[in-house]
Protein backbone atom coordinates (compact mmCIF):
# COMPACT_ATOMS: atom_id res chain seq x y z
CA UNK A 1 0.00 0.00 0.00
CA UNK A 2 2.70 1.98 1.18
CA UNK A 3 4.76 1.18 -2.00
CA UNK A 4 1.90 2.34 -4.09
CA UNK A 5 1.48 5.54 -2.81
CA UNK A 6 4.78 6.37 -3.11
CA UNK A 7 5.06 5.31 -6.77
CA UNK A 8 1.69 7.97 -7.27
CA UNK A 9 4.17 10.53 -6.20
CA UNK A 10 7.01 9.89 -7.78
CA UNK A 11 4.73 9.65 -11.05
CA UNK A 12 3.71 12.93 -10.99
CA UNK A 13 6.82 14.44 -9.62
CA UNK A 14 5.97 15.69 -6.24
CA UNK A 15 9.34 13.75 -4.85
CA UNK A 16 12.64 15.11 -5.38
CA UNK A 17 15.53 13.83 -5.09
CA UNK A 18 18.01 15.59 -3.23
CA UNK A 19 21.22 16.31 -5.04
CA UNK A 20 24.45 15.41 -3.89
CA UNK A 21 26.93 17.92 -2.64
CA UNK A 22 28.58 17.26 -5.27
CA UNK A 23 26.29 17.70 -7.88
CA UNK A 24 24.89 21.00 -6.01
CA UNK A 25 27.92 22.30 -6.22
CA UNK A 26 28.54 21.69 -9.73
CA UNK A 27 25.26 23.05 -10.60
CA UNK A 28 26.44 26.35 -8.59
CA UNK A 29 29.91 26.56 -9.86
CA UNK A 30 28.85 26.37 -13.65
CA UNK A 31 25.73 28.93 -12.80
CA UNK A 32 27.84 31.77 -11.42
CA UNK A 33 30.19 31.32 -14.51
CA UNK A 34 27.39 32.73 -16.61
CA UNK A 35 24.55 34.22 -13.91
CA UNK A 36 25.69 37.59 -15.04
CA UNK A 37 24.40 37.16 -18.37
CA UNK A 38 20.95 37.85 -18.40
CA UNK A 39 20.47 39.33 -21.46
CA UNK A 40 22.34 37.28 -23.28
CA UNK A 41 20.67 34.44 -22.03
CA UNK A 42 16.97 35.52 -22.00
CA UNK A 43 18.01 36.29 -26.11
CA UNK A 44 19.27 32.87 -26.77
CA UNK A 45 15.67 31.18 -25.45
CA UNK A 46 13.69 34.37 -27.36
CA UNK A 47 16.31 33.11 -30.38
CA UNK A 48 15.87 29.59 -30.19
CA UNK A 49 11.98 29.55 -29.44
CA UNK A 50 10.46 32.11 -30.86
CA UNK A 51 6.91 31.07 -29.25
CA UNK A 52 8.32 31.73 -25.86
CA UNK A 53 8.85 35.80 -26.99
CA UNK A 54 5.63 35.74 -28.74
CA UNK A 55 4.20 35.29 -25.47
CA UNK A 56 4.99 38.53 -24.26
CA UNK A 57 3.48 41.54 -25.97
CA UNK A 58 6.18 44.08 -25.37
CA UNK A 59 8.47 42.07 -26.96
CA UNK A 60 6.18 40.15 -29.53
CA UNK A 61 7.30 40.02 -33.46
CA UNK A 62 10.76 42.22 -32.64
CA UNK A 63 14.51 41.49 -33.35
CA UNK A 64 15.82 40.01 -30.94
CA UNK A 65 19.58 41.71 -31.77
CA UNK A 66 17.27 45.20 -31.28
CA UNK A 67 15.52 44.19 -28.17
CA UNK A 68 18.89 43.28 -26.18
CA UNK A 69 19.81 47.16 -26.32
CA UNK A 70 16.59 47.93 -24.13
CA UNK A 71 15.96 48.34 -21.06
CA UNK A 72 12.61 46.64 -20.82
CA UNK A 73 14.76 43.36 -21.83
CA UNK A 74 17.08 43.97 -19.69
CA UNK A 75 14.46 44.29 -16.93
CA UNK A 76 13.01 41.01 -18.01
CA UNK A 77 15.73 39.08 -18.30
CA UNK A 78 16.83 40.02 -14.50
CA UNK A 79 13.40 39.00 -13.50
CA UNK A 80 14.00 35.18 -14.86
CA UNK A 81 17.62 35.10 -14.62
CA UNK A 82 17.76 36.18 -11.41
CA UNK A 83 14.69 33.78 -10.36
CA UNK A 84 16.83 31.38 -11.73
CA UNK A 85 19.60 32.62 -9.30
CA UNK A 86 17.04 32.42 -6.15
CA UNK A 87 16.21 28.55 -6.82
CA UNK A 88 20.07 27.71 -7.37
CA UNK A 89 21.39 29.55 -4.07
CA UNK A 90 18.96 27.02 -1.87
CA UNK A 91 19.36 23.37 -3.37
CA UNK A 92 21.99 21.74 -1.40
CA UNK A 93 20.61 22.31 1.94
CA UNK A 94 17.62 20.54 2.62
CA UNK A 95 16.49 22.83 5.03
CA UNK A 96 15.64 25.58 2.29
CA UNK A 97 13.03 22.68 0.87
CA UNK A 98 9.73 24.66 1.84
CA UNK A 99 12.04 28.13 0.57
CA UNK A 100 12.05 26.78 -2.96
CA UNK A 101 8.52 25.11 -2.85
CA UNK A 102 7.18 28.49 -2.54
CA UNK A 103 9.44 29.79 -4.95
CA UNK A 104 8.36 27.61 -7.77
CA UNK A 105 4.77 27.61 -6.47
CA UNK A 106 4.39 30.75 -7.25
CA UNK A 107 6.14 30.91 -10.37
CA UNK A 108 3.55 28.61 -11.65
CA UNK A 109 0.64 30.06 -10.50
CA UNK A 110 1.94 32.81 -11.98
CA UNK A 111 2.73 31.68 -15.63
CA UNK A 112 -0.82 28.91 -15.22
CA UNK A 113 -2.94 32.54 -14.95
CA UNK A 114 -1.17 33.50 -18.22
CA UNK A 115 -1.96 30.66 -19.73
CA UNK A 116 1.75 28.94 -20.47
CA UNK A 117 2.03 25.17 -20.78
CA UNK A 118 4.36 22.58 -19.71
CA UNK A 119 5.55 22.69 -23.67
CA UNK A 120 6.96 25.81 -23.86
CA UNK A 121 8.49 25.38 -19.91
CA UNK A 122 10.29 22.36 -21.73
CA UNK A 123 11.61 24.19 -24.39
CA UNK A 124 13.25 26.53 -21.59
CA UNK A 125 14.78 24.34 -19.82
CA UNK A 126 16.40 23.20 -23.42
CA UNK A 127 17.44 26.73 -24.40
CA UNK A 128 18.96 27.15 -20.83
CA UNK A 129 20.92 23.92 -21.03
CA UNK A 130 21.91 24.69 -24.51
CA UNK A 131 23.04 28.01 -23.45
CA UNK A 132 25.24 26.33 -20.07
CA UNK A 133 26.84 23.67 -22.17
CA UNK A 134 28.25 26.34 -24.48
CA UNK A 135 28.97 29.19 -22.41
CA UNK A 136 30.40 27.15 -19.35
CA UNK A 137 33.27 24.36 -18.65
CA UNK A 138 30.45 21.35 -19.67
CA UNK A 139 31.02 17.89 -19.25
CA UNK A 140 29.13 14.78 -18.29
CA UNK A 141 29.26 15.30 -14.57
CA UNK A 142 28.03 18.60 -14.91
CA UNK A 143 25.29 17.68 -17.40
CA UNK A 144 24.67 14.81 -15.20
CA UNK A 145 24.04 17.69 -12.36
CA UNK A 146 21.92 19.70 -14.71
CA UNK A 147 19.87 17.31 -15.13
CA UNK A 148 19.15 16.05 -11.92
CA UNK A 149 18.24 19.69 -10.69
CA UNK A 150 15.99 21.03 -13.46
CA UNK A 151 14.42 17.10 -12.98
CA UNK A 152 13.40 18.63 -9.19
CA UNK A 153 12.29 21.67 -9.98
CA UNK A 154 10.14 20.84 -12.48
CA UNK A 155 8.91 18.10 -11.01
CA UNK A 156 7.47 20.71 -8.57
CA UNK A 157 6.62 23.44 -10.94
CA UNK A 158 4.42 20.79 -13.30
CA UNK A 159 2.69 19.48 -10.19
CA UNK A 160 1.65 22.97 -9.18
CA UNK A 161 1.13 23.80 -12.89
C1 LIG B 1 8.87 29.17 -20.86
C2 LIG B 1 7.92 29.98 -21.16
C3 LIG B 1 7.60 31.26 -20.44
C4 LIG B 1 6.76 32.20 -20.91
C5 LIG B 1 6.02 32.15 -22.24
C6 LIG B 1 6.70 33.27 -19.93
C7 LIG B 1 5.93 34.40 -20.04
C8 LIG B 1 5.87 35.42 -19.14
C9 LIG B 1 5.09 36.62 -19.29
C10 LIG B 1 4.18 36.94 -20.50
C11 LIG B 1 5.32 37.40 -18.22
C12 LIG B 1 4.76 38.79 -17.95
C13 LIG B 1 5.72 39.80 -18.52
C14 LIG B 1 5.34 41.23 -18.22
O1 LIG B 1 5.00 41.53 -17.06
O2 LIG B 1 5.41 42.03 -19.15
C15 LIG B 1 6.24 36.67 -17.36
C16 LIG B 1 6.70 37.13 -16.14
C17 LIG B 1 7.66 36.50 -15.41
N1 LIG B 1 8.29 35.33 -15.73
FE1 LIG B 1 7.87 34.13 -17.27
N2 LIG B 1 7.53 32.97 -18.88
C18 LIG B 1 8.11 31.74 -19.16
C19 LIG B 1 9.01 31.09 -18.37
C20 LIG B 1 9.58 31.59 -17.23
C21 LIG B 1 10.60 30.96 -16.46
C22 LIG B 1 11.22 29.59 -16.79
C23 LIG B 1 10.90 31.78 -15.44
C24 LIG B 1 11.91 31.63 -14.34
C25 LIG B 1 12.95 30.89 -14.43
C26 LIG B 1 10.05 32.94 -15.53
C27 LIG B 1 10.05 34.00 -14.68
C28 LIG B 1 9.22 35.05 -14.74
C29 LIG B 1 9.17 36.10 -13.75
C30 LIG B 1 10.04 36.15 -12.49
C31 LIG B 1 8.21 37.01 -14.17
C32 LIG B 1 7.79 38.29 -13.44
C33 LIG B 1 7.00 37.97 -12.21
C34 LIG B 1 5.71 37.24 -12.52
O3 LIG B 1 4.84 37.81 -13.13
O4 LIG B 1 5.62 36.06 -12.13
N3 LIG B 1 9.26 32.79 -16.65
N4 LIG B 1 6.55 35.48 -17.96
C1 LIG C 1 20.77 25.55 5.56
O1 LIG C 1 19.62 26.37 5.58
C2 LIG C 1 19.21 26.75 6.87
C3 LIG C 1 17.88 27.46 6.72
O2 LIG C 1 17.90 28.39 5.67
C4 LIG C 1 20.30 27.62 7.49
O3 LIG C 1 19.92 28.00 8.81
C5 LIG C 1 21.60 26.82 7.54
O4 LIG C 1 22.65 27.65 8.01
C6 LIG C 1 21.97 26.30 6.16
N1 LIG C 1 23.11 25.41 6.25
C7 LIG C 1 24.19 25.55 5.48
C8 LIG C 1 25.25 24.54 5.66
O5 LIG C 1 24.30 26.47 4.68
Amino acid sequence: MKFFAVLALCVVGAIAVPLSADQAGLVKSTWSQVKNNEVDILAAVFSAYPDIQARFPQFAGKDVASLKDTAAFATHAGRIVGFVSEIIALIGNESNAPAVNTLVGQLAASHKGRGIQQAQFNEFRTALVSYLSSNVAWNDATAAAWTAGLDNIYGLLFAAL
